[in-house]
């Protein structure tokens, strides 16, 4: 299948400041695609360049089979986007910002069922101005979706969403992928990336540092479970570390932290039982795509600062 969005060897830099350093990917039709990243990383910069927003330096770009700044006309039509820190204007109500942006486009979407999906029905006699920041993140992914576009770029879908806000946004943009749509979805948060893309490009420092699915990342990072526990009586860590399936193991004050395996936890606590040592308060964590993503890009972007003065 054809690529929908393909990135080749993409440079941009801001006077001598190198944003975005080589940065290739390619994103298939109906994919929820991911660029996760630390403040910094070029994330912004690297969509602004697919939506022609911006001039690469370096590199090609190819959306739907057009070139962005070429065909920016035609892609437009076809090209849903939210803006990292989209304003309008103040005294704009919902309704008419809606209306005004449906008339954009050739296939508008019904502005009162796009309202409606995504909880702006009562608010569409508001002003912009009057909007709280959940409301105007809201209306900024209506505004991306106005358009009935095959391929939407949303930046920071869901930052300033409360929790349920931000659930209800992931059902409606599962909904949207599931009418065809192609999502390019920039996220600083693991928990959406986990459960919404289908793959995920880490990017630090302008670089491409991991790509791949959300689960085969946090595999890759750290195999498996954390074990926590209290024993009851002291032990030798060699009792633990000597199992095949069991990789690490720290202890905070009295607590063991056991690293291993999707198998370590049977392993663990059957030696433990053999030799009469209770676990006491015991838990146990999967590895998640946070571990991945703060090990592949070494923390945010103050500490890669505080290490390279
Ligand atoms: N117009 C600009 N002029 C100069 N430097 C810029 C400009 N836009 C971005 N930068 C710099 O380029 C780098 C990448 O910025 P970008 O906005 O692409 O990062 P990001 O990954 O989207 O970050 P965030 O998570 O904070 O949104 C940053 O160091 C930023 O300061
Ligand atoms: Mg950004």
């Amino acid at each position: 299948m054809p690529a929908v969005i393909e990135v080749r060897n993409l440079h941009k830099r801001y006077g001598p400041h190198v944003a975005v350093d080589d940065v290739s990917f390619a994103v298939e039709q109906g994919e929820i695609f991911g660029i996760l990243g630390p403040n910094g990383a070029g994330k912004t910069t690297t969509v602004e360049c697919v939506e022609g927003l911006r001039t690469p330096d370096r590199g090609e770009i190819d959306v739907l089979g057009l070139d962005p700044r070429r065909d920016r006309a035609e892609l437009t039509q076809r090209l849903g986007v939210q803006l990292q820190d989209g304003q309008l204007p103040d005294r704009l109500r919902v309704g008419e910002a809606l209306r005004l942006y449906g008339s954009f486009y050739r296939r508008p979407a019904d502005p009162a069922a796009l309202a409606d999906a995504l909880g702006l029905a009562g608010a569409q006699r508001t002003p912009y101005a009057a909007l709280s920041g959940g409301q105007k993140q809201r209306l900024s992914i209506a505004l991306a979706l106005i358009g009935s576009p095959e391929v939407a770029v949303l930046d920071e879908l869901t930052t300033g969403l409360d929790p349920q806000a931000r659930r209800d946004t992931w059902d409606l943009i599962q909904d949207v992928r599931a009418r065809g749509v192609t999502i390019l979805l920039v996220t600083h948060f693991m928990a959406e990336a986990e459960r919404l893309c289908d793959r995920v490009a880490v990017i630090d420092g302008g670089r491409v540092v991991a790509l791949d699915s959300p689960a085969a990342l946090a595999e890759r990072v750290q195999g498996g479970q954390r074990i926590r526990f209290r024993p009851s009586v002291p032990f030798e860590d060699a009792l633990l570390t000597d199992l095949p399936d069991v990789t690490g193991l720290t202890r905070q004050g009295d607590v063991v932290v056991v690293t291993g395996t999707d198998n370590a936890l049977g392993a663990v606590t059957s030696v433990l039982a053999r030799h009469d040592i209770a676990a006491d308060h015991l838990r146990v964590e999967q590895a998640g795509l946070e571990d991945a993503f703060v090990a592949l890009t070494g923390g945010d972007e103050k500490t890669r600062r505080r290490r390279t003065p």
